[in-house]
């Protein structure tokens, strides 16, 4: 196992009724900024409930976070925190929200720095200061809720660009699964999906005699598998397992499982190109590539594949080559069986086109990825050639 810190300093609040609880959390004499979307938490009565459990605070709004938060939106957002001297963020919704208030905490108070440059410069790091926050999340997925995270999209040039900070890490995260009962089908799809690749990302690499993470990481991986068909399940939806798909994606990317562990997040990396390019869903993104990049690495990845395939696949031949194979197939059959396409052409993208504007893109950047850092702009190309 390799050395490590594990740090994560927020607070779950997690059950049925508990945004009640805001009153308590959110520091009493603070200007609170409320940032959500485009307006899910109207319509099925999670602003009223915010509203309502902070009616003795000082509260602003700022609507409107598009999924993928837009830089030019979050721009505003600072803008507004610095001018009504905001002192506490209140995230209210999925991870693009939570993203979006992540950057305008690390953004706001530090005033000396150019926004874009937390982004492209790695300068997060750096900077000693950002507005606290809290969340109440809506949509079990990225797990940002519970992580030092944040990734945000700029329409304006097509990039999609991400920083770390443990400034960032949401004070409290309030997580009551009934608030998931309003997500339509594809969104539930979405997150069991984007969780499910967050565990592979941190899983799928090379042996490190990691015991407990690989044991972690294959009971999230079977855990997702065993919840998925409960989750859809709609009219009516099904408390329990929805209860379960929150703290699944929760887990999955709270630094804990990635502990001491290879990591590879090239899905990730060329999922993103992706969305910026072609607007796919994240976990769209990421579906319409993860199988093929396990082809295209099968014997980089082979010790973990084999253990994956025969734990959580219950692929238990001994001609392991078959093995890999029958593991891969499987890994796709899973995101077919709950409605999510794994091949560009199924989104009407043309492989040919999307491989070379990805190569050209990491080239320009000098982008390497993969837990041996060896995949380049031509590799992610030749990856995505494979997705049809
Ligand atoms: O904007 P509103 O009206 O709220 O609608 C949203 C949005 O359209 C809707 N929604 C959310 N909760 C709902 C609901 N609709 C009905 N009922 C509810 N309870 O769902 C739509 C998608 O929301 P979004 O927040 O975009 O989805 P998700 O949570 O999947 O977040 C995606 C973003 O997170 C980033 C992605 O790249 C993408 O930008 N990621 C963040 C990570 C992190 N911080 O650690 C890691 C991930 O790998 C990922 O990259
Ligand atoms: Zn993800």
């Amino acid at each position: 196992m390799n050395d490590f810190e594990f740090y994560n300093s927020t607070r779950i609040i997690f059950g049925k009724g508990s945004i009640a609880k805001l009153s308590k959390r959110v520091p009493k004499k603070a200007t609170v900024m409320l940032l959500y979307g485009g307006g899910s938490i109207k319509e099925n009565g999670v602003y009223d409930q915010v509203i309502s459990a902070l009616k003795k605070h000082n509260v602003i709004e700022f609507g409107g976070i598009e999924a993928n938060p837009d830089y030019a939106t979050l721009l505003k957002a600072i803008k507004q925190a610095r001018k009504k001297k905001v002192d506490f963020l209140l995230a209210v919704g999925g991870g693009s929200v939570i993203d979006g208030t992540k950057f305008v905490a690390i953004a706001a108070p530090n005033a000396d720095v150019e926004p874009w440059d937390i982004l492209t410069r790695g300068l997060a790091k750096e900077l000693k200061q950002a507005l606290p926050l809290g969340t109440v999340l809506t949509l079990p997925a990225t797990g940002s809720e519970f992580n030092h995270n944040s990734v945000i999209s700029r329409r304006e040039t097509e990039e999609k660009y991400s920083f770390a900070s443990d400034l960032v890490f949401p004070k409290f995260s309030i997580l009551d699964p009934e608030t998931t009962y309003s997500l339509p089908k594809n969104q539930l799809r979405n997150g069991l999906v984007d969780a499910y690749v967050h565990v592979t990302e941190q899983y799928l690499t090379y042996p490190a005699g990691a015991i407990v993470q690989d044991r972690q990481s294959e009971a999230l991986l079977l855990a997702i598998i065993e919840m998925a068909p409960a989750v859809l399940k709609m009219d009516p939806p099904d408390y329990n397992a929805r209860a379960n798909f929150m703290w699944a994606c929760s887990n999955a990317l709270n630094h804990l499982i990635g502990v001491g562990v290879p990591q590879d997040w090239a899905t990730h990396r060329i999922g993103h190109e992706l969305t910026a390019l072609y607007g796919l869903a994240h976990a769209e993104s990421l579906a319409v590539v993860l199988p093929w990049l396990l082809w295209y690495k099968r014997d980089q990845k082979r010790d973990k594949l084999l253990q994956y395939g025969y734990r959580v696949m219950g692929q238990k031949t001994q001609k392991y080559s078959e093995r890999i194979d029958r593991t891969i197939e499987a890994t796709a059959a899973f995101f077919q069986s709950i409605g999510m396409p794994t091949t560009l052409t199924a989104f009407g993208i043309d492989p040919d086109e999307a491989a070379a504007r990805v190569q050209a893109r990491w080239e320009a950047r000098g982008w390497v990825q993969g837990e041996y850092r060896d995949i380049t702009g031509a590799d992610a190309a030749a990856i995505l050639l494979l997705s049809r």
